[in-house]
């Protein structure tokens, strides 16, 4: 019976191509769309990055990121609670500094009761089961701007910076924050932090490391954010990735790895999805994507403006990650994402 069918089909035409082939068939309905998914995204993929300010009860536009606020910690702690309900594994922490808190040699990265360290107490106090991840970079300290220190010539110091990120990383990790984020790019920064982390008895302390972060025009919001654009000095393309390399971004990220990474992240996202699909298929390592400030803000003006389904090039934005190679994505659409998932 099989042979019958099978010849009489191949006498009318060959099985390789249509309209034996129709690759339309798997699309008919949405049961079968489903079905034949290679990818999925889902709620466990998310990372919700929250900005910080000082102060109690209160909260501030960022104008460049709709429906992205700063907060004071007693409304993030409100914020954690939310994220947690909705199945949001882990939150990422960044500080407003107040101005005379900014000094050329960003000290206040190191103080274990700073902004950061405290909203990190506070909301593992109050949400024990929500994952904290704390940016390791001086940029929100310095009066400067720039993620390392700087002699008199303008130069990023780098050895001398890995020495305040050890200290910096540690009061974070004191504070009870679970993923040591460094972002700073400096060179030798992560097997420095592992080996601190370890002496100081922070075994578990993951580190997730800014791997691949190039010098990027799409940070631009997130320096309204924290402050920084009015301060910043010149660029960081002394220390970030030039974006027309691709092989460096690979020595970038094998090297992280062999320093004690437990995660590598690729920032910015959807511009770098071919660092991303290059570095899953190279090292098969946990591998996040960072989808910036710039990739929201984007997506949401052309959303306001009508000219795009906002809700619609959120998850489509967000699945291509999953299908480039990520595990997860830190982005600041993770609570509207995960409201769209689970209703
Ligand atoms: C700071 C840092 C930056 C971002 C995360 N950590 C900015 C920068 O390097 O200038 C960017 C995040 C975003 O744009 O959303 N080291």
């Amino acid at each position: 019976m099989i042979e019958r069918v099978m010849s009489r089909k191949s006498q009318s035409f060959s099985l390789s191509a249509y309209p034996a082939l129709r690759l339309r068939r798997n699309r008919t309905d949405d049961w079968v769309r489903r079905l034949v998914a290679e990818t999925a995204l889902g709620v466990d993929d998310l990372i919700w990055p929250l900005f910080l300010m000082d102060g109690r009860n209160r909260a501030e536009d960022i104008a460049s990121m709709p429906g992205v606020e700063r907060m004071t910690i007693d409304r993030a702690v409100d914020a954690a609670k939310q994220a947690a309900s909705l199945g949001i594994p882990a939150l990422a922490l960044f500080p407003f500094t107040e101005t005379a808190l900014r000094t050329e040699d960003g000290r206040e990265a190191t103080n274990q009761d700073n902004l950061v360290c405290q909203a990190t107490r506070t909301i593992k106090n109050a949400v024990p089961n929500i994952g904290i991840m704390c940016d390791v970079a001086l940029d929100p300290y310095t009066s400067h701007g720039h993620d390392g220190l700087l002699n008199e010539d303008g130069e990023i110091l780098n050895d001398q910076t890995i020495d305040v990120l050890i200290r910096q990383a540690i009061v974070q990790a004191d504070a009870g924050c679970d993923i040591i984020a460094p972002s700073d790019m400096m060179d030798g920064r992560i097997g420095a932090i592992r080996r601190a982390l370890e002496d100081a008895g922070h075994k578990n302390v993951k580190i997730m490391a800014y791997a691949a972060k190039y010098a990027s025009a799409f940070y631009g919001p997130f320096r309204e954010a924290i402050g920084t654009s009015a301060t910043l000095k010149g660029d960081k393309r002394t220390y970030q990735l030039d974006s027309r390399n691709s092989d460096e971004a690979l020595r970038e990220v094998a090297l992280d790895i062999a320093e004690g990474a437990d995660m590598v992240m690729v920032k910015p996202g959807m511009p770098y999805l071919d660092i991303i699909a290059r570095v899953k298929d190279t090292f098969g390592m946990p591998t996040f994507a960072y989808q910036v400030s710039g990739e929201y803000a984007m997506l949401k003006a052309a959303a306001q403006n009508g000219w795009l389904d906002g809700d619609a090039v959120m998850l489509e934005s967000l699945v291509a990650f999953k299908r480039a190679g990520c595990n997860g994505i830190i982005t600041y659409f993770a609570r509207d994402a995960a409201k769209a998932l689970t209703t």
